[in-house]
């Protein structure tokens, strides 16, 4: 039970990423795939990879705002869940869609703007996941940080990838740009100063509201 007390935010973690896949694995092996199977396979491995990059980005500004710590240790396991689910995305593509055929995936990537942006997000993507082991933070030291960074720059281009994309209706990437917008200002020295200096004092206000009250 104290591991469960303890570790209830990672395994939600866990089973909140594999969930989409398992779903999707159960739909296709039931048959319950929708008339165009790649079509909802993509979206199915899409959405639930913009989902888990944005709560990726999300951990820290989490802490920054409420001094929540918790949230900390979960950007990695969200960053590589999200990187699974580009990477079978992008297979589904590759594969599923073009058939592995280079010259027409050259075009379709270089033509259609929404999947040479997707493509861009993923070789941001694909280093950092490679470098989130403890061996490559100790190798690479400041520059882990540096590198890192681009994460920022991955989650930007995975919104513009879904506006280009949608034919019509652009409300719900919308959504997700200023979510990615906010996370990112909230990132931002001052905000973030200005955010910490702003709980500091609401913290010592309450403090000596209890005092206060206790006399
Ligand atoms: C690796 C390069 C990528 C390619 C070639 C690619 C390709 C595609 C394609 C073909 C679609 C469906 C378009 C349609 O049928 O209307 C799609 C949808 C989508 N992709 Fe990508 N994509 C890539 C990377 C990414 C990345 C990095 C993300 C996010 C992290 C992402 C998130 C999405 C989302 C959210 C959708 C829409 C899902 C929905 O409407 O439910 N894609 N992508």
């Amino acid at each position: 039970m104290n591991t469960l007390r303890k570790n209830w935010l990672r395994i939600l973690t866990h089973v909140g990423a594999v969930t989409p896949l398992a779903w999707l694995l159960w739909d296709y092996w039931f048959d319950n795939l929708t008339v165009n199977p790649i079509q909802d396979i993509t979206f199915r491995t899409g959405k639930p990879a913009l989902i888990l990059l944005v709560l990726s980005l999300a951990c820290t500004p989490v802490n920054t705002l409420f001094g929540f710590k918790q949230a900390l240790p979960l950007r990695k396991p969200l960053g590589l869940y999200a990187f699974m689910y580009v990477s079978l995305h992008f297979l589904i593509f590759i594969g599923l869609d073009y058939g592995f055929d280079w010259g027409l995936l050259y075009e379709a990537i270089f033509e259609k703007r929404y999947a040479l942006v997707g493509f861009a997000a993923f070789l941001i993507l694909l280093p950092l996941a490679v470098t989130s082991t403890q061996g490559w933070m100790r190798r690479l030291g400041k520059n882990w940080k540096r590198l890192h960074r681009w994460v920022y720059l991955a989650g930007i281009l995975a919104v513009i990838h879904y506006v280009w994309l949608v034919k019509s209706d652009i409300r719900e990437p919308l959504l997700y740009g200023a979510a990615v917008a906010l996370l990112l200002i909230l990132r931002l020295p001052a905000v973030r100063k200005a955010v910490t200096n702003f709980r500091s004092r609401f913290k010592k206000g309450r403090r000596t509201r209890t005092v206060v009250d206790s006399i």
